[in-house]
């Protein structure tokens, strides 16, 4: 059998394959349709510290070969989440990824880091400071930048939470950005021990007949097989000028595009909006990264990792 081993900071995968943040709720909500202990990791819905509702509906849309979606983060809170989700989360036996944000106090960060630290359940925190949909619903609000548009609040935000947890810190990336190694070099300076890249693209659609915009929001994060090649992309720049390991996604739908991202330079990938067209897509694809590995005879994922020739 090939190894399927990664580590990522101190988090030991038993595969390199996870659910992406937004797209497999709390995890209860997979669990008829899969055996959730074989995943390499689990990434919850991002958590703020106060209950958020999210945006007004329509908050998601199809588009050519994607979605659009302004969900906007509505949680349950920090407290609802350690309370009505968390026990489910620590019976599974896979680790537990927790996202959190807040892209209006940056503070709230270092609050929420400093809550989840306590838990020895949760092997790692995820930094989304690339959440596209939270800020105000006003058209001039939405000019204001993104922690991950700008490396030195990223490196802030980073280096705040670093001091206040030890457990293992992945910041995740927005591809909203000139360009994104910038921002991967400040997260890895802060202290992160691993990038998640990327976020949804912002993009819009409209309803020629009512000619108003097919998501409540306006705009909304673009996800899918559309941006697969702008990911791709991103992963091979990124990963050429950090040290610390990738967590790649974007548009994974099958085993050969999540090979892709590992010869690109990706540590292990997350699937997200694929888990929506089919529940088991993760599970399928752990068996066909086994099944490419027997037959290319490599012993090791590891061994097709930035093995990209150029
Ligand atoms: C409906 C939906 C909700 C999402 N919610 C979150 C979220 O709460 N936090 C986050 O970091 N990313 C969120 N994402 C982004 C995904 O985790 C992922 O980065 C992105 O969709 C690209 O991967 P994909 O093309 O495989 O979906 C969401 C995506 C979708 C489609």
């Amino acid at each position: 059998m090939p190894n399927l081993k990664v580590k990522i900071g101190k988090l030991k995968l038993k595969n390199p394959v996870m659910a992406a943040s937004g797209t497999f709720g709390y995890a209860q909500e997979f669990k008829d349709f899969i055996d959730l202990k074989n995943l390499g990791a689990i990434v919850t819905k991002t958590i703020t510290l106060k209950p958020g509702q999210g945006n007004p509906a329509p908050r998601t849309c199809e588009t050519p070969a994607g979605m659009l979606n302004s969900i906007g983060l509505e949680n349950p809170g920090i407290e609802g989440f350690l309370k009505e989700k968390l026990p489910f989360l620590k019976k599974i036996g896979t680790p537990i990824i927790v996202s959190i944000s807040s892209e209006k106090n940056p503070d709230e960060f270092v609050i929420l880091a400093k809550k989840l630290d306590k838990i020895k359940e949760i092997s790692a925190i995820e930094l989304n400071i690339s959440c596209p949909n939270v800020r105000g619903q006003k058209i001039e609000d939405r000019r204001q930048k993104l922690i991950s548009q700008d490396s030195k609040a990223t490196y802030e935000v980073v280096k705040s939470v670093r001091k206040v947890t030890t457990k293992t810190l992945i910041t995740k990336l927005s591809p909203n950005v000139t360009d994104i190694t910038e921002i991967a070099i400040a997260a890895e300076k802060a202290g992160s021990n691993a990038v998640s890249l990327i976020n949804t693209l912002t993009g819009m659609s409209v309803d020629i007949n009512t000619r108003k915009p097919k998501i409540a929001a306006i705009t909304g994060g673009l996800s899918g097989p559309a941006i697969r090649p702008i990911a791709l992309r991103m992963v091979w720049q990124v990963y050429q000028k950090i040290r610390i390991p990738i967590i790649a996604m974007g548009g994974i739908i099958d085993t050969s595009s999540a090979l892709e991202f590992f010869i690109a330079g990706a540590t292990a990938i997350s699937i997200g909006t694929a888990n929506f067209i089919n529940p088991k897509i993760t599970i399928e694809i752990i068996s066909g990264i086994k099944r490419y590995l027997i037959q290319n005879k490599i012993k090791s994922i590891k061994e097709i990792m930035g093995s990209l020739k150029i």
